[in-house]
């Protein structure tokens, strides 16, 4: 297992370009299984979710090649419909084969994932969907096991306590669009990988209206045929870049993100006094602005809002800023496993339920610290650059997940950071 040193203190400056998107690329290779032609997807990043989503394709049956970097090409011709706890448990995304599964055999059989450390993830909506489609949903031996051979269009409501649901979308879509009659998708999620994955099936000969709109109407189809896709950006991965820069009062470029996505975050960005410019298409630079930061208050929310995958790397900056921020999660509410690794950095934050605390502004100063998943590992490593001393992040295997070469590109920002092997970390910082 590897580890991450950060001489913290430098600040950061330069550009970096993003890379595709980890929550569009999972579903839309979910996506190829829904015809027995060919489909390519580019610009996928290179994440060890990724590497996994192919060997669960492979393991349904699917070919899967990657002709070149970023390029994946899936045809799965004949596939079976079982998906095991040994694949699902290592990452839940899988979850949104269920809809594949369905559109295409018109069945599934799919270990429920259970939970994760940033909070219970039901798919209690999953199945309501699909069984207002007239699916018959049954469980067995902490299986779901779908039926969907006298599915029909029909109304679905998606919505849920926590807002809508996004992987519960894609099930959705999928499954409806080779569903025969119209399905009208109410209270869809509008994260802009929805709208991607809308216009991959489209390609693919789906009858989708609505994309990006939390109404989604689709008429069922009988096949899909093959198609070439894009993927688009990284948004979390653009804002976390953003993010180094400002929490290192440096000058950082991020180059290929679209703004329109991060509305709500760059909002933000500059309510807390970073100087963000757009300088070009698609061209987001920030200036640290030390001197100018306000503590702002941040409520996660399903997109346009704030993006929960961002929060706890905001928090790491607004534990520098002098003043009380509050940070209160409505998506996952507790999502907050980073914050006692910040709190031996220095931050001072406090947890009421579903809400943090920040009481911003003394500095931090490196430690030895424990990632716990994708976006606290993220989140504390943007704390190590800023932090004065020495900083090792441990269980970086998180980070590999969603952020590609990581330390790479914070190095290329004149960031102070390596990645080393566990064995090169001082004794007894070690795991036991
Ligand atoms: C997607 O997860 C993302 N993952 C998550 O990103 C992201 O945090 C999340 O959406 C919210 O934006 C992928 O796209 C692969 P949800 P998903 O279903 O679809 C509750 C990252 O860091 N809920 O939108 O699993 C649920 O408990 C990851 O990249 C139900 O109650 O999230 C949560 O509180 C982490 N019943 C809220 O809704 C359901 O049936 C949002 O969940 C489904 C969800």
């Amino acid at each position: 297992m590897d580890v991450v040193r950060i001489q913290g203190g430098r600040e950061l400056s330069g550009t970096v370009t993003i890379s595709g998107a980890k929550n569009a690329s999972l579903p839309m290779l979910a996506a190829t299984l829904l015809t027995r032609e060919t489909c390519t997807l580019r610009n996928v990043p290179d994440l060890s979710d990724v590497r996994f989503m192919v060997e669960i394709l492979r393991h349904h049956g699917a070919t899967v090649e990657n002709p070149a970097p970023g390029v994946w090409q899936v045809t799965a011709r004949e596939i079976q419909p079982r998906t095991p706890y040994e694949l699902v448990r290592k990452m839940r995304a899988s979850i949104c084969l269920v809809g594949a599964l369905v559109g295409r055999l018109r069945t599934a059989d799919i270990a429920l994932p259970g939970g994760c450390v940033i909070g219970p993830r039901p798919i209690d909506l999953h199945l309501k969907g699909l069984a207002r489609l007239g699916c018959e949903v049954s469980h067995k031996n902490g299986c779901v096991i779908v039926d969907a051979a006298k599915a029909r269009g029909g109304y679905v409501f998606m919505g849920g306590r926590h807002g809508s649901t996004v992987t519960g979308t894609v099930n959705l879509l999928m499954a409806a669009v080779l569903t025969p009659g119209v399905t009208r998708i109410d209270s869809a999620a509008c994260e802009p990988e929805i709208e991607n994955l809308c216009q991959m099936l489209r390609t693919m000969g789906a009858r989708i209206d609505g994309a990006g709109s939390p109404v989604l109407t689709v008429t069922g189809v009988t096949q899909l045929h093959g198609c070439e896709h894009t993927v688009l950006p990284d948004r979390i991965e653009a804002g976390t870049y953003l993010l180094a820069g400002a929490i290192t009062g440096g000058d950082v470029t991020v180059n290929g993100a679209v703004t329109e996505h991060l509305g709500a975050f760059l909002d933000k960005l500059d309510e807390a006094g970073v100087a963000v410019e757009h300088t070009g298409a698609k061209a987001i630079r920030v200036r640290g602005n030390r001197g100018h930061w306000r503590p702002v208050d941040i409520i996660t929310l399903p997109h346009p809002g704030f993006a929960t995958d961002l929060q706890a790397q905001f928090s790491a900056l607004l534990a520098l800023i002098p003043g009380i921020s509050l940070i209160t999660e409505r998506i996952y509410p507790n999502r907050f496993m980073h914050v006692p690794e910040l709190q031996r950095m220095g931050a001072d934050i406090a947890i009421e339920g579903a809400t943090a605390i920040v009481k911003g502004g003394a500095p931090l100063t490196g430690a030895p610290v424990m990632a716990s998943d994708l976006r606290a590992s993220a989140a504390l490593i943007l704390a190590g650059l800023a932090a004065s001393g020495e900083t090792w992040v441990q269980r970086i295997y998180h980070l590999d997940r969603g952020y590609e070469q990581f330390d790479k590109r914070l190095a290329s920002l004149n960031a102070g950071i390596e990645r080393l092997p566990a064995s090169a970390m001082p004794k007894d910082y070690r795991e036991e």
